[in-house]
Formats: C-alpha cells, sequence, structure tokens
C-alpha cells in the first residue's frame, strides 16, 4: 500500500480537486483506492456525494473505541471508498497535540497502517495549514502532491514545507509540487512554466490548466472524468495520474 497526501498551507489552490481526480483515475485502474477526508471542510466528501454515518467523535478513534474501519463508506465508483469528513474533526488537532505530549506514537500512521489489507492506495486530502495533523501526515505520506498556482506568494508557501522538512529531518524529496490553475494569458504563468524555480526538481511535469469545467464537479457532485473525459483539464487529470504514479514505488 501506498499512502499519499494533497497539501499546501495556502487554501483554495487545488487540493481536494486533485485529490478527487486522482482517486478516481487510481480506482478505475483497478488499484482499490481509499479517499481520507482530513478537512472539516469535508470538501472532497460533497464532492463524492457522501456523508458520515454518524458523529465522528475523533477522541473514540483516537483510542481504539470506534475502529477506524467503521467510518468507511463505499462510492459510486468501483474500487473507490471514502472516509467522509466531519465537522468534528475540527477538535483532532487538540486531541493529536495531547496524545503528542504523552509522547504516543503518530496517530495518522498507526490509523493507516491497517488499511495495507484491503487498499493499493490511501490517499489523504489534507486541511490549508500547519498543524500537528499536518506534521503527523508530513510523517505518514510516503509521497505528498503540493498544487501551485504559478505566483510568487504560492511559490514562497512551497519553500516553507520545503524547508519545514528539512528542519525536521523530513525527506524533502517526497514533495512534488505540480502547477494549477495555470492561466497562459498570464504572462507570469507563462514564465513560470518555461522556467520552473529550481526549488521545484522535484516536481511533476503536467501542470493543469485554469478551466470552468472543473467548477461543474460541484453540479455533477462528481469526480471531473466521471463526466467529461475530453476537456483538455481533464486530459491534464489523467497525464497528472500518470506523472504521479512514476513517483510511486508500487504502481
Ligand atoms: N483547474 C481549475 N480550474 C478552475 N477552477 C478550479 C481548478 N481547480 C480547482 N478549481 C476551483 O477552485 C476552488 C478551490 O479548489 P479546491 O477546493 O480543490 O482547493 P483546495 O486547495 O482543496 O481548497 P482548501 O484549501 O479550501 O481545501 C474550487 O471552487 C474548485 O472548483
Ligand atoms: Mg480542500
Amino acid at each position: 500500500m501506498e499512502t499519499i497526501a494533497f497539501f499546501n498551507l495556502k487554501g483554495g489552490v487545488g487540493k481536494t480537486t486533485s485529490a478527487v481526480n486522482i482517486a478516481w483515475h487510481a480506482a478505475n485502474e483497478g488499484i482499490p483506492t481509499l479517499l481520507w477526508d482530513l478537512d472539516p471542510q469535508g470538501a472532497a466528501s460533497w464532492l463524492l456525494n457522501s456523508k458520515a454515518k454518524t458523529k465522528t467523535a475523533p477522541k473514540k478513534i483516537l483510542n481504539g473505541k470506534t475502529p477506524i474501519g467503521e467510518l468507511v463508506k463505499s462510492t459510486d465508483y468501483a474500487n473507490l471508498d471514502i472516509i467522509p469528513s466531519d465537522f468534528s474533526l475540527r477538535h483532532l488537532d487538540q486531541q493529536l497535540a495531547q496524545q503528542n505530549e504523552q509522547g504516543k506514537r503518530n496517530l495518522i500512521t498507526k490509523l493507516v497502517e491497517p488499511f495495507g489489507e484491503n487498499y493499493g492506495l490511501v490517499i489523504l486530502d489534507c486541511p490549508p495549514s500547519f498543524s500537528v495533523l499536518t506534521e503527523q501526515i508530513f510523517e505518514t505520506a510516503d509521497s505528498l502532491y503540493l498544487p501551485i498556482i504559478p505566483t510568487h506568494l504560492s511559490l514562497r508557501t512551497f519553500e516553507q514545507t520545503r524547508d519545514f522538512f528539512k528542519e525536521n529531518k523530513l525527506k524533502a524529496k517526497r514533495l512534488h509540487a505540480f502547477f494549477t490553475m495555470v492561466d497562459r494569458r498570464r504572462s507570469l504563468h507563462r514564465v513560470m512554466l518555461a522556467h520552473p524555480p529550481k526549488m521545484l526538481k522535484n516536481g511533476l511535469t503536467t501542470s493543469i490548466p485554469y478551466a470552468a469545467v472543473v467548477e461543474r464537479m460541484g453540479d455533477h457532485r462528481a469526480p471531473l472524468p466521471a463526466f467529461d473525459k475530453a476537456s483538455a483539464v481533464s486530459r491534464a487529470y489523467a497525464q497528472l495520474w500518470q506523472d504521479i504514479k512514476t513517483t510511486l514505488s508500487e504502481f
């Protein structure tokens, strides 16, 4: 099993859109895939038309009273399951911090481990923050993918994450940036794509264009390739999945 995460400290850059579309592509190739929506906003759950069964009490998951497997739901797509988000996840960070203080091991790693029995790929959709939760995700994920809008401020958030990895002796090679919401009418976007900054040397080569059809995922409550395979942005997501596979050891 491989565990991957879509992360960026910056909000609204395409983490969830990418997580949902890549999950669809992996599942469509026959890889048993689990998408864990770790963001209390619950956007990935909403896009996949999924709701948590009951109110998730993070405490009960963390102390083992609710086995995490009980939170898994199937989706409308073969090979694709989800752990939907719940608003009570907003307390998860506090709980993880308490457990950290008690010297307990990385809970996210511990919770993900047993999924190796049933899934080939676990995808974590992260909230836009730096927190105990995201630090645990950094340790758990085999690879992390960071959507970046080609602007200086977006690059800065990538740099902050990379520096955090270095300072904390985490392998920064696991960080793979890729450009999203690319608008070739904008000169800065064109320049950055033509001359990607050195710090993105482990980045993916595929870039995702800005396209209004992406917003229609919300109308359909479905991944983009489930209702549109022909548009340039949908083809870019198919290509992005191929790119991501080259960074994974198991596929
Ligand atoms: N390539 C794209 N072209 C046009 N719109 C896009 C594209 N990718 C994402 N969007 C839109 O941008 C908004 C933010 O996308 P998304 O929710 O995936 O970002 P996010 O990084 O997960 O946000 P958050 O930080 O709030 O979790 C959504 O309305 C989405 O439909
Ligand atoms: Mg999101």
